[in-house]
């Protein structure tokens, strides 16, 4: 090949690399297979192996890691990095506004943009040129680290933006952080290594960024979410901080999905508790609520107080809450994987509002490791986002009457042997058909294919009754069945049968996340349906095919293949199958469907849609659905109780459909 052909090919290969990885990583839509993107990635490699002149700073081949570095470079900011004054209360909130107000009267009805503070370690990404030139650590806000090769590796930072209208040089600033999985999985690593675990996600985050060796940094799978630029002397092409996070978006950043805007401080209260409420079901920890006023225009009049923070931005916090009371009894229950799970029974205390008679003790070791007696009295906190936990023991007012606690040896609910595998803090009932597992398994089951009205207590109740054994049951349950239980009546009962039968409708993917195979949650089940295809092919594939997948790693690969090899898990499929179960992952319709192209924003409750069905219709008919409304939105898809989403679309003058409609476009020919 010639040179200019090489450079060529060379330059080609980088776009096609680094348009895979955004798909992938940042808009979670996969757009070549893994072999595909392993294949172009060699190919550059043995390009750039061979013309060195050719390797680029935005070569994805960076992400794999640099040589270790002897130490890290200084590098001043052109902005300083400011830090947020806290907020941890409605008044406080309140009262800064109300000294904003006095500067610019303007900030009362200028709207507020909301956004997830994440949990992690600020980093800024210089791009010069659309490029990304370095990327440092705060530091002391004026001078932080050049730590640019170990932020190469993380995967959802863009090495050259997308679009065009980018300033030339600017300094993004965002938050790397751990998801709560990796998290804990490091830290189960570093125990297995016998190395200090990781107090929290943050210093995690912060000591991963400062590894000499990028090899090191990129092994801990980091992710970036990034929410702020700084481009002195340069226009940017936004106005407001809501547009300026869209516009990163389209630049190629990934920024937290759920930010929303609302015209002002009564709304911003209101949907905060909202966003609270949201953060144990995000994967990433999150500590806080940023609170920014719109438009950008205000920021420059408000200015910052000192060089510390700024005062058009602020973070409300939600500070834990601690109570003592009486530990009465530890008890164990049985989750879906046979795994005990200890908890405190507790004398009832309000804690943030709401009453508490149970916390999580989360493992053995940790009752040991902390001398957690019955009969203690424990500090209780129930942080915004958690479900309550046992902090520990106040020793001072031990009277020698609380009982240590004993490992026990037989399952409490079946009375079967514990297993305690040596490598996990987790122990196990050793049966497979431990009704404690059964039960949660099949209310993970329900939860998970989203059939409505069949909570906990409901599967109790039909285990109990004898009228289910396992999920092919319930697919064989009839509203004469349902009558004889307490609590349904002609109704409720047909209703309930309706939604069992809708499930069968779920695509592949969902089905087995739902199965509750070890280490097979929604995104791996999305990886493994896509891949395969079918129920069929994927019970064909050998563990090294699973594992062979990006993204799927052999413990996954392992459990699926375990859980094939089951003749009792084989026969409950077989069933399930014979019961008109869908075994299918529909295949990629982007750019065919009666919605191709489209982009669809859905909000409030819908009459007869849940959320999720309403998002797999538009998908399935070719549309993209996002979490926010802008200009390139073609229509947003209300329901009651619509928020903030409403009032943006009406003001970009975006369509506002409702769900009659939508059936009525998904089901219309292209
Ligand atoms: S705005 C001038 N927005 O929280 C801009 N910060 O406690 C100041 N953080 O240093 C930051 N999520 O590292 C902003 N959506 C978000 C954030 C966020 C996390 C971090 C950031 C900052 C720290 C301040």
């Amino acid at each position: 090949m010639k040179g200019g052909g090489t450079a060529a090919r060379a330059a080609e290969l980088r776009r096609l690399l680094e348009r895979a990885n955004h798909a992938y990583y940042v808009l979670d839509k996969p757009e070549i297979s893994d072999a595909e993107y392993d294949r172009l990635f060699r190919e550059l490699q043995e390009l750039e192996a061979k013309h060195p002149e050719l390797r680029t700073p935005d070569s994805p081949t960076h992400r794999v890691g640099a040589e270790p570095a002897a130490a890290f470079k200084k590098h001043r900011h052109l902005v300083p990095m400011l830090s947020l004054a806290n907020a941890f209360n409605e008044v406080e909130l309140t009262e800064w506004e109300d000294r904003n107000a006095r500067l610019v009267p303007e900030v009362r009805t200028a709207g507020y943009t909301l956004e997830v503070k994440i949990d992690g370690a600020a980093v800024s990404l210089t791009y010069e040129g659309g490029v990304l030139a370095t990327g440092t650590t705060r530091g002391n806000g004026v001078e932080g680290e050049d730590v640019t090769a170990n932020l190469r590796t993380v995967v959802d930072v863009p090495l050259r933006l997308k679009g065009r209208n980018w300033p030339k040089r600017m300094e993004v600033r965002g938050e790397v952080y751990f998801s709560k999985s990796r998290f804990a999985a490091l830290n189960r690593e570093r125990e297995q290594a016998e190395e200090p675990p990781f107090a929290n996600p943050r210093n995690a985050a912060a000591g991963s960024l400062r590894q000499l060796d990028p090899k090191i940094t990129r092994a801990r799978r980091l992710r970036i979410f990034c929410f702020h630029i700084e481009a002195p002397g340069q226009k940017l092409p936004v106005d407001t901080q809501h547009e300026l996070l869209e516009q990163l978006a389209l630049w190629g950043f990934p920024v937290e999905p759920h930010h929303t805007l609302v015209p002002d401080l009564a709304r911003a209260h209101h949907e905060i508790v909202k966003l609270g409420e949201l953060f144990p079901t995000l994967d990433y920890g999150a500590d806080g609520v940023v609170v920014k006023v719109n438009p950008l225009k205000l920021h420059a009049e408000l200015g910052t107080v000192g060089a510390r923070e700024p005062r058009w931005a602020i973070a409300r916090k939600f500070a834990p809450e601690v109570q003592i009371t009486k530990l009465l009894e530890i008890r164990i229950n049985v989750g879906r994987t046979g795994a005990l799970n200890p908890y405190a029974v507790l004398e009832p205390v309000e804690i943030g509002g709401v009453t508490v008679s149970t916390a999580t003790l989360h493992n053995f070791d940790l009752i040991e490791a902390k001398d957690i007696r019955e009969g203690d009295w424990v500090e209780v906190t129930r942080a915004g986002e958690v479900i309550p936990q046992v902090l520990g023991p106040v020793r001072e007012r031990r009277t020698g009457k609380e009982r240590k606690f004993k490992r026990p040896e037989r399952c409490p609910v079946c009375n079967s042997k514990v297993e305690y595998p040596s490598d996990e803090v987790m122990a196990y009932c050793s049966n497979v058909s431990c009704p404690g597992r059964i039960l949660e398994s099949i209310v993970y089951f329900t939860a998970v294919m989203d059939i409505r009205g069949l909570g906990y207590e409901r599967v109790r109740a039909l285990l109990d009754a004898k009228l289910i054994k396992d999920v092919a049951d319930l697919y064989e349950l009839t509203p004469m069945k349902l009558l004889t239980l307490e609590g349904f009546a002609e109704k409720s009962a047909q209703q309930l049968v309706d939604a069992i039968q809708a499930s069968k409708k779920q695509p592949l993917s969902t089905l087995l996340h739902a199965l509750g195979i070890r280490h097979v949650g929604a995104g791996a089940a999305k990886l493994l349906a896509r891949q395969f295809g079918t129920m069929k092919a994927l019970r064909n594939a050998s563990v090294e095919q699973i594992a062979a997948i990006r993204g799927v790693g052999n413990a996954i690969a392992e459990a699926v293949a375990g859980f094939f090899d089951e003749a009792k898990n084989r026969k409950l499929l077989e069933r399930l199958e014979k019961l008109g179960l869908n075994f299918k992952e529909p295949t990629a319709t982007e750019g065919k469907g009666p919605l191709a192209g489209q982009v669809y924003v859905v909000t409030g409750t819908l009459p007869s849609l849940s959320r999720a069905k309403a998002i797999q219709l538009i998908e399935a008919a070719g549309g993209h659905v996002v979490d926010s409304v802008s200009r390139k939105t073609t229509a947003l898809l209300v329901g009651a109780d619509a928020g903030s989403k409403l009032e943006r679309a009406k003001a970009l003058g975006v369509q506002v459909i409702d769900e009659a409609e939508l059936l009525r476009r998904a089901r219309a020919k292209p």
